[in-house]
């Protein structure tokens, strides 16, 4: 069977940085994102005993020794859970630029978690693709739910109350999302890399973990009443936060380009001048501008007449994983 399903990408409001255990990829920090309808990522599996290895194809072309062991490896965890012995191969397509700070290891994982556990034959809960795919990557355990949706650390040394659950669906509120691209290059220091360098040489990292919970109530108790100052707020704290942490590590990760602080720039005077709206970043130079829907148009415009603005995309709140193909 060639399982296909699509998962969209997420940002997160409340950051996660850090891993209390790198080898089960189990978070140190809890999150909170949004799943985003606009980008998203569609991947099919097969399984055959004809094929001699596993095999990706990267928006039709087939990829790199690196990015291909690691989905091999992604994929022996879901062998030897269902038994299946065969190789595969797997088709992903991202709407959206790959690996530069717009979470296409989000959608990508969740969609990999989704078709291959179903191509070999297991039938899992959300709550185990969750699991399934935190193990991919951190942030795609979210893109398993739509709409707003935080993920737990957990306590447990087997991590199996690490994943995410869904907080409101997409229609609770009509949050907006404007991503401005300032480059499509791929990021210097992948997130794995780096949360292990903040972690081993930030002298902020311990001040970052302790200093976290706060961040997850003040954001719920914004989300739960719509307001929507106590939300950006709690974003930018998040993210500057976050990026303060990469900064401090030694050597600094600096994932900004001078686009990027510009647009903090911009971002911040737009609301000076009274229309609310808010920044998000994450570990590469694009900024996300949080809005409600009356925003968008000044802040689109804005954004996509900042020199070294590349294109602006637009979204909503969108759905979590779906299957969308089953094939003999
Ligand atoms: O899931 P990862 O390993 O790509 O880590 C994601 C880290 C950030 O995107 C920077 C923050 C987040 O919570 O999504």
């Amino acid at each position: 069977m060639k399982i296909t399903a699509v998962a969209h990408s997420n940002i997160a409001l409340v950051k996660y940085w850090g891993k209390r255990d790198a080898r089960l990829n189990l978070p140190a920090v809890g999150s909170i994102s949004l799943t985003l309808d606009a980008l998203h990522t569609h991947t099919s599996v097969q399984f055959d005993e004809t094929f001699k290895s596993d095999t990706l194809f990267l928006n039709g072309k087939e990829a790199g020794e690196k990015e291909t062991k690691r989905i091999s490896g992604f994929l022996d965890l879901i062998r030897a859970r269902s038994g299946q012995k065969s190789k595969a191969q797997v088709e992903s397509e991202n709407n959206f630029p790959t690996a530069a700070g717009l979470a296409s290891s989000a959608s990508g994982f969740a969609a990999l978690a989704a078709a291959a556990s179903k191509a070999a034959g297991l039938s899992l809960s959300d709550r185990e693709l969750s699991v399934l795919a935190r193990l991919g990557s951190g942030s795609a355990a979210r893109s398993v739910f739509g709409g707003i949706v935080e993920m737990h650390k957990g306590q447990k040394a087997d991590g199996s109350d690490s994943f995410a659950e869904p907080l409101y669906p997409p229609d609770y509120w009509d949050l907006r999302l404007l991503i401005a691209v300032t480059s499509e290059a791929k990021k210097s220091i992948g997130s794995t890399d780096g949360m292990t360098l903040s972690k081993n040489t930030s002298p902020y990292y311990k001040a970052w973990v302790d200093s976290h919970p706060a961040d997850l109530v003040g954001m719920k108790k914004a989300l739960e009443h719509k307001d929507f100052t106590g939300l950006g707020e709690i974003s930018e704290f998040s993210c500057l936060k976050m990026h303060a942490l990469a900064l401090a590590s030694n050597p600094g990760m600096l994932y900004w380009n001078e686009t990027t602080l510009a647009g903090i720039h911009l971002l911040r005077e737009i609301r000076r001048h009274g229309t609310e709206v808010y920044f998000t970043i994450d570990a590469g130079p694009q900024v996300k501008a949080i809005c409600l829907p009356e925003a968008v148009n000044k802040v689109k415009e804005a954004l996509g007449s900042l020199a070294g603005v590349k294109q602006v995309m637009h979204t909503k709140l969108g759905p979590g994983i779906r299957i969308i193909g089953e094939e003999n």
